[in-house]
């Protein structure tokens, strides 16, 4: 059965001291909230990996991720992070591929591609994300937008590589400006998103892959959502900063 999944995305927010208080606040919010094949990942700033990765160890099932690694192992990079060194603060995860990541920043499908693939050398699971903006879904073309990300970010992975991958579906349309895709809209593309996932690799991995929808989530939209039989759980901004608005999301399949 895949896994239900609720990951926040601090984006570049919180203070160290104000992460530490929140992800505490959170992790025990949560601590009986957690089960069976659910998991928790709050996706922080660096400065926060190493000290939050080591208050996870009290709770099962809630766990550690970065926003971003460069692309290579390490050397004469000023300033960047390697995967290597964001896996031996205790994090496992890594969010890859955001909107805002490859507006802001000017990362191609190439370059994330690359990402992802060190990420999977150093054991860092990938959150892969994809989606079109407004005017790729007023024209219509947003089957195609999202069929080319998978295509390039990550069909180039082996079926067990693969297989270790988490995918959010983000409309960027709908990240941090109050829109959220309706639920038929969202599942739509979900289910787009798996039969792309088993024309490539098959059913088996289609039906273990947990696909996570991402954009103005909250926990008054969550429970429509989530119960859509291909969304698997969400990638949550906003709200992610708000310890009760998270919990709350985090209940919700229960
Ligand atoms: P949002 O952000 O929930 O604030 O819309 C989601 C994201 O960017 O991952």
């Amino acid at each position: 059965m895949r896994k239900k999944i609720v990951a926040g995305n601090w984006k570049m927010n919180l203070g160290y001291q104000e992460g530490i208080s929140l992800f505490s606040e959170v992790a025990n919010m949560v601590k009986d909230e957690v089960i069976g094949n659910q998991q928790i990942i709050v996706c922080s700033p660096f400065i926060h990996l190493h000290s939050i990765a080591s208050l996870t160890n009290e709770h099962k099932n809630v766990f550690v991720g970065a926003q971003n690694i460069h692309q290579e192992d390490a050397g004469a990079y000023t300033g960047e992070v390697s995967a290597k060194q964001v896996r031996s603060t205790g994090a496992a995860y890594v969010i890859l591929g955001h909107s805002e990541r490859r507006a802001y920043f000017g990362e191609s499908d190439e370059l994330l591609a690359k990402k992802v693939n060190i990420a999977l050398t150093h054991n860092l699971v990938p959150i892969f994300c994809i989606g079109e903006t407004k005017e790729e879904r007023e024209s219509g073309e947003f089957f195609d937008v999202i069929k080319k990300q998978l295509e390039k970010g990550v069909f180039h992975l082996s079926e067990s590589d693969f297989s270790k991958i988490i995918l959010a579906y983000e409309p960027v349309w709908a990240i941090g400006t109050g829109l959220t895709a309706s639920p038929e809209q969202a599942q739509e593309v979900h289910a787009f998103i798996r039969k792309e996932v088993e024309a490539k690799y098959g059913s088996a991995v289609a039906d273990e892959t947990s696909i996570l929808y991402g954009g103005s989530c909250n926990p008054k939209n969550a429970p429509d959502l989530f119960s859509q039989p291909d969304i698997d759980g969400g990638l949550i901004g906003g709200a992610s900063l708000k310890s009760r608005d998270f919990t709350d999301i985090v209940k919700v399949f229960n």
